[in-house]
C-alpha cells in the first residue's frame, strides 16, 4: 500500500504538477490573448528571466489577417500585438523604402539589456570611479601636501615646451574637458538635471551639449595627432623608467629618481591619452556616423576564433551583431573608456597644477625654474643646460 502511495506521489510530482502548472500558465496566456501573463511581467520587472519562446510562435494567423505585405496598409493586421510580434520575430513580410543597414531590424530585444545597463550600472561605475579618484587625490594632498621644490631656487629658467607643443597640449586639454563635461551631461542629465531644470530647459541643454560634443570632437582628434607627433620620441620606454617606477618617482617622499624629458609616470599618461583617447575617438566616430563602420562584430569574432573568452571561463562573445547592437557596444565602450581616461586626467591635472610647485609654468609659460628641472627631470636638465652652455660658450 505504502509503495503504491509512494508511486502515486512520485508520478504527481514528476509528471502531473509541471503539466498542470504549464496548463495554468497556458490558460493565463490564453486569457491575455496569447500575450504575457501578469507573472511574466512581474518577473521581468524584477529583472528575472522569463521563457518567452511561446511569443515567437504567436505572430498571428496569416489566413485571418490581411496579407502580410498589407499589414501596415489601410486594412491593418488581425491585431496590433500580432503585427508587432511578427515584426519582432522577423515573421512579417514587410518591406520599407528605407534601405539603410539598420532597416532590416525594426525591433531588437537586446536593446533592453543595453538600455538598463546604460541607465544603471554604467552610471554607478562612472560615479564611483570619478568620485573615488577625486577622494584619493584629496587624501593624497592631505597626506603628502604640495610637492615643493626641495633645493634653493636659482632664479634662472629653462625652456621646457615650445609654443607649438603648448598649443597642442591646451587644444587637447580644453577640447577633452569640454567633451567630458558635455558627455557627462548627456549621460547623467536625465537622472540629475531633469529634476533640477525640468524637461523643457533640460532639452535645450541636452541639444546644445550634443551639438558642442559632436563638433569639438574634431579639435580633440587634431590635438591628439599633434601631441603624438611632437612627443612620441620622448615617450619610448627605457631603463630609467624602471628605476623611476621602483621609487614611485619620489612622489611619496624620498629622493627624486633621475628622469629624461618625461618620467615613467608621464609616459604612462602619454600612452593612456594616445591609446584610450584614440579608442574614444574611433568609437565616437562610429557613433557620429551610425552604421557606417562597425568596430565590434569583427573584433568579437576574431577574439572568439582565438578562444580568448574561454581563457576567462566565459562563453563566446556575440557574433554576428545586428547594426543596432554595434551602436550599443560602441556607446558603452565610448563611455567606459572615457570614464577611465577622465580619472587618469584628474590625477594629471592635480599634479600639473596644485599638486606640484613649479609644474604649471612648464605648460603656462613654457619655462621652468632650473632647480625644478634638476629635481624632476635631472637627465633632461643636464642635457639641456649642457647644450645651452656650449651654445653660449661658442657664441
Ligand atoms: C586643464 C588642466 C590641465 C593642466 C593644468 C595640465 C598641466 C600640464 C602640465 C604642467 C604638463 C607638463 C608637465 C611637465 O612639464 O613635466 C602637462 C603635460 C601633459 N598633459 Fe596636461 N594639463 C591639463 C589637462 C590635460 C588634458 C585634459 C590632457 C589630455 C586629455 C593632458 C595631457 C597631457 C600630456 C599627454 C602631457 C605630457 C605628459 C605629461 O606631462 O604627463 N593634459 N600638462
Amino acid at each position: 500500500m505504502l509503495r503504491i502511495l509512494a508511486l502515486i506521489s512520485l508520478f504527481w510530482t514528476v509528471a502531473l504538477v509541471p503539466a498542470m502548472a504549464q496548463e495554468t500558465v497556458d490558460d493565463a496566456r490564453a486569457a491575455t490573448g496569447g500575450a504575457q501573463t501578469l507573472e511574466d511581467i512581474l518577473r521581468r520587472q524584477e529583472g528575472l528571466k522569463i521563457d518567452d519562446s511561446f511569443r515567437s510562435d504567436l505572430t498571428g494567423d496569416p489566413n485571418a489577417a490581411a496579407v502580410p505585405s498589407d499589414q501596415l496598409g489601410t486594412l491593418g493586421g488581425a491585431s496590433d500585438p500580432d503585427l508587432w510580434r511578427g515584426l519582432r520575430y522577423n515573421a512579417a513580410d514587410v518591406s520599407t523604402q528605407q534601405r539603410g543597414p539598420a532597416a532590416t531590424t525594426l525591433i531588437q530585444d537586446g536593446g533592453m539589456w543595453w538600455l538598463s545597463f546604460r541607465r544603471g550600472a554604467l552610471l554607478s561605475f562612472g560615479a564611483y570611479l570619478l568620485g573615488g579618484t577625486l577622494l584619493a587625490l584629496g587624501l593624497f594632498y592631505l597626506v603628502r601636501g604640495r610637492i615643493r621644490i626641495d633645493g634653493e631656487k636659482t632664479g634662472r629658467s629653462i625652456t621646457r615646451f615650445k609654443a607649438f607643443e603648448r598649443f597642442g597640449h591646451w587644444l587637447l586639454a580644453t577640447s577633452f574637458l569640454i567633451l567630458g563635461a558635455t558627455g557627462l551631461i548627456t549621460l547623467f542629465g536625465r537622472k540629475f538635471l531633469i529634476p533640477v531644470f525640468g524637461p523643457e530647459s533640460f532639452s535645450t541643454i541636452a541639444v546644445g551639449s550634443k551639438w558642442v560634443h559632436n563638433n569639438v570632437s574634431w579639435a580633440f582628434i587634431v590635438a591628439l595627432v599633434i601631441i603624438f607627433v611632437v612627443w612620441v620620441v620622448h615617450n619610448i620606454p627605457d631603463r630609467t623608467d624602471l628605476r623611476w617606477l621602483a621609487k614611485a618617482g619620489g612622489l611619496f617622499g624620498g629622493e627624486h629618481p633621475p628622469a629624461k624629458k618625461f618620467n615613467a609616470g608621464q609616459k604612462l599618461i602619454f600612452w593612456s591619452v594616445i591609446i584610450l583617447g584614440g579608442s574614444i575617438a574611433a568609437s565616437g566616430l562610429s557613433l557620429l556616423f551610425p552604421f557606417e563602420f562597425n568596430l565590434f562584430g569583427h573584433t568579437f569574432s576574431t577574439l572568439n576564433s582565438w578562444g580568448v573568452p574561454g581563457w576567462f571561463g566565459a562563453d563566446d562573445l556575440p557574433y554576428p551583431l545586428q547594426p543596432q547592437e554595434e551602436m550599443q557596444y560602441a556607446q558603452l565602450w565610448h563611455a567606459i573608456v572615457s570614464f577611465v581616461l577622465l580619472a587618469i586626467i584628474f590625477a594629471h591635472i592635480y599634479l600639473g597644477s596644485v599638486g606640484m610647485e613649479g609644474a604649471f609654468d612648464a605648460m603656462g609659460k613654457g619655462e621652468v625654474e632650473e632647480q625644478w628641472a634638476r629635481e624632476h627631470h635631472s637627465i633632461w636638465a643636464e642635457e639641456t643646460l649642457g647644450a645651452k652652455q656650449s651654445k653660449e660658450g661658442g657664441a
